[in-house]
């Protein structure tokens, strides 16, 4: 088959590879419709995360089931489908607490948590290939409606719309709050989108990108461009001095200034200033445990140091880690079934894999208007 195979940073190439097969009775493999590209992939991409070379990228995957192993019995051959980017045992204890992402069967490490062709995930290629297997089928697959209605909106529920999703919940957004999304990139986007969908009142939306400001300002949120002003004292001044109830961090440890210098603490400040006394703060951007590219030595070791003592005196929860996206995915594809929700606005750019190398760099360069792109093999 044709795949996205990762060869070091910055070479990625569009080449042959070996089919994925059935290897344990539990398995099903997957011939890929749609297959979108993350911030999480850039992470390697960049040089930022390491990565085998020869592993096949791509963790936010649909399509339709090619084949299954002889102990499949819910999924069937047709089904339309939506892979979680986590994959899980379904019969561990974590993932019985319904905390697939840190299933503790699933990575051969032995470290918790469990994905698609992503560093320190397993060595479970990607979907940004023709195929893809699936293990533990039928508890990881969500079944979408046949068909090819919504594509690109069930697209989403791989990963970001769940993240985004999970972002707003674990800053307990609920109707009338006032919530603070840091970073409009597309998980940040989702998150803005899912606290309007929870009845948040305001939502600010905070980045530099005029694209994706502009996007969250599409659906109603308040952008605010902190190239051009103090996020901090922008948001205090419009919430008369106050601040938000809910916050949500969707940039991560590459949070840099305008002029582009890294400060991997400084989102985490600015929402410890900016949510209120006794608010929740939610963690969907990626912190890592070891950063050898890091702007300083303490960051390098993933020690940040930030308003930890600020948060504590003013009360504030925080929570961040990877999004069970299992938790979220069947309702969020029942509200789209309904028209209730159709997080493709997002979507900026719908490519063949044969284009993936040429997008992966401009989504990379943020290039104007790159702000979702789709892989449809
Ligand atoms: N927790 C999870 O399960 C999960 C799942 C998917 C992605 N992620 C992570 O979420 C993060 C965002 O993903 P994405 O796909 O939207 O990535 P992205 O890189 O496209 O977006 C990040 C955005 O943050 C902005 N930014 C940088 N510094 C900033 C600052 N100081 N203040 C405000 N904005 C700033 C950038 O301009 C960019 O638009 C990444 O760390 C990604 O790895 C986590
Ligand atoms: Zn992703
Ligand atoms: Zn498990």
């Amino acid at each position: 088959m044709k795949a996205v195979v990762f060869k070091a940073p910055r070479e990625l190439a569009v080449e042959q590879v070996d089919d994925p097969r059935i290897e344990e009775p539990l398995d099903a493999v997957i011939r890929i419709t749609t297959a979108n590209i993350c911030g999480s992939d850039l992470h390697p991409y960049e040089g930022r995360a390491e990565l085998d070379s020869g592993m096949v990228l791509g963790h936010e995957n649909m399509g339709i089931v090619e084949e299954v192993g002889p102990a499949v019995n819910r999924i069937k051959v047709g089904d339309r489908v939506s892979v979680p980017f986590n994959l899980a045992c379904g019969t561990c204890r974590n993932c019985n607490d319904g905390w697939t992402s840190a299933c503790l069967r699933a990575n051969p490490s032995g470290d918790p948590g469990a994905g698609y062709g992503y560093p320190k995930m397993g060595p479970y290629w990607g979907g940004q290939a023709e195929l893809l297997r699936v293990p533990w089928a039928d508890f990881n697959l969500l079944r979408l409606p046949a068909g090819n209605e919504h594509e690109n909106d069930y697209a989403m529920l791989s990963d970001i719309f769940p993240t985004g999703y999970h972002g707003a919940t674990m800053a307990q957004v609920s109707p009338g709050k006032t919530v603070a999304v840091f970073g409009a990139g597309p998980v940040g986007l989702m998150a803005a989108y899912s606290s309007l969908l929870k009845g948040a009142a305001r939502v600010f939306v905070v980045d530099k990108e005029p694209d994706r400001l502009d996007l969250a300002a599409r659906i109603g949120a308040t952008p605010v461009d902190f190239s051009e002003t103090d996020p901090g004292l922008a948001i205090m001044d419009a919430t008369d001095g106050f601040g938000v109830d809910c916050g949500v961090e969707a940039v991560g440890y590459q949070a840099h200034d305008p002029s582009g210098e890294e400060h991997p603490e400084m989102v985490l400040d600015n929402l410890i200033e900016v949510v209120r006394a006794t608010g929740h703060i939610g963690v969907v951007g990626v912190y890592v445990p070891e950063d050898p590219g890091a702007a300083y030595g303490l960051a390098k070791q993933g020690r940040l140091p930030f308003e930890y003592g600020q948060a504590f005196t003013k009360g504030i929860s925080l929570a961040g880690g990877q999004c069970p996206v299992k938790r979220y995915n069947r309702e969020l594809r029942d509200l789209i079934t309904a028209d209730r929700a159709a997080p493709s606005w997002i979507v900026s750019h719908e490519v063949p894999l044969d284009d993936a190398v040429d997008a992966y760099a401009k989504f990379d360069a943020r290039e104007d208007g790159y702000t979702k792109v789709l892989l449809h093999p």
